[in-house]
């Protein structure tokens, strides 16, 4: 039985790498809400019923354990998921998120205990961050920053133009004028990595990027030793497929350029 690994569109496709490389033995099941995307700016209910719509689309192929690749979904609806749906559909299955283990870490990689965060309107709100940050380590700080224009760019294929150029050195002027001695901008939306050139482009020389896919794929990889229970559940041919609510050429087309070979993903109605 695969891993699912669902994201509202492009952007899980940055954990997804990472966790193959990671793992390259399990089989994988992607679910991109591409139709439905941008997530970011939506309301708390709604992400809720569209992150739960995908996670039972992704246990009904078979899926014992799916990782929201979504900082937004994470933010939004893990926590409903884990306490009142998971324990009534099948407590046997699990639904892990991106935000504690990119967060864990945190402490180790920033020198001046200052944080940035750069994420959606939805994750921002959220205040996820600050409070996982805050039992983490008291001591620390955190800037919670929304760059609404960022998912958009990247969703309509705009990264490389100019414009985008204008919106990214825009939020991060914005967020290191608020606390320059913030050392690490954490890309709190899986779909960031992107836009990595540009980022580095318009930071501060010295302050660190930090995108998250290699410390979750870390994570899950010591998750499935601590569980072995669902290890045993998840099969392992090295296969990775592709679903999307969108059309399909138009996903193959980005995702394959993302992910440097042809997929060939499938559509799928959500409701
Ligand atoms: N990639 C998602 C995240 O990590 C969601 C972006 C969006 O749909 O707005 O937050």
């Amino acid at each position: 039985m695969p891993i699912g690994i669902f994201d509202s569109g492009y952007g899980g496709l940055t954990i997804l790498k990472e966790i193959a490389e990671r793992m390259p033995r399990y089989d994988y099941l992607y679910l991109g809400d591409n139709a439905r995307a941008p997530y970011g700016s939506r309301s708390f209910d709604i992400v809720y019923d569209f992150t739960l719509q995908a996670v039972k689309a992704l246990f009904d192929r078979g899926c014992h354990l799916v990782i929201l690749a979504c900082n937004t979904a994470s933010a939004k609806a893990l926590r409903s998921i884990q306490q009142n749906d998971l324990p009534v559909i099948d407590p046997a299955r699990r639904v892990l998120g991106v935000i504690r283990p990119t967060v864990e870490i945190l402490p180790e990689v920033s020198k001046t205990k200052h944080i940035g965060l750069l994420a959606t309107p939805g994750t921002v709100a959220s205040h996820s961050y600050a409070m996982e940050l805050d039992k983490m380590d008291p001591g620390m700080s955190i800037v919670e920053h929304a760059c609404p224009m960022w998912v958009p760019i990247i969703e309509n294929r705009e990264a490389d133009s100019p414009g985008a150029d204008y919106f990214v050195k825009k939020y991060i002027d914005e967020i290191m004028s608020v606390d320059p001695e913030i050392d690490t901008l954490v890309l709190g939306c899986t779909h960031y990595p992107l836009l990595l050139d540009k980022i580095r482009l318009y930071a501060p020389p010295g302050v660190r990027i930090f995108a998250q896919g290699r410390r979750v794929a870390d994570s899950l990889y010591d998750y499935m030793a601590r569980h072995p229970e669902i290890d045993d559940k998840c099969s392992k041919n090295g296969n990775i497929e592709f679903l999307t609510t969108e059309s399909p050429q138009k996903f193959d087309s980005l995702a394959s350029l993302f992910l440097g070979k042809k997929v060939k993903s499938s559509r799928i109605v959500l409701t």
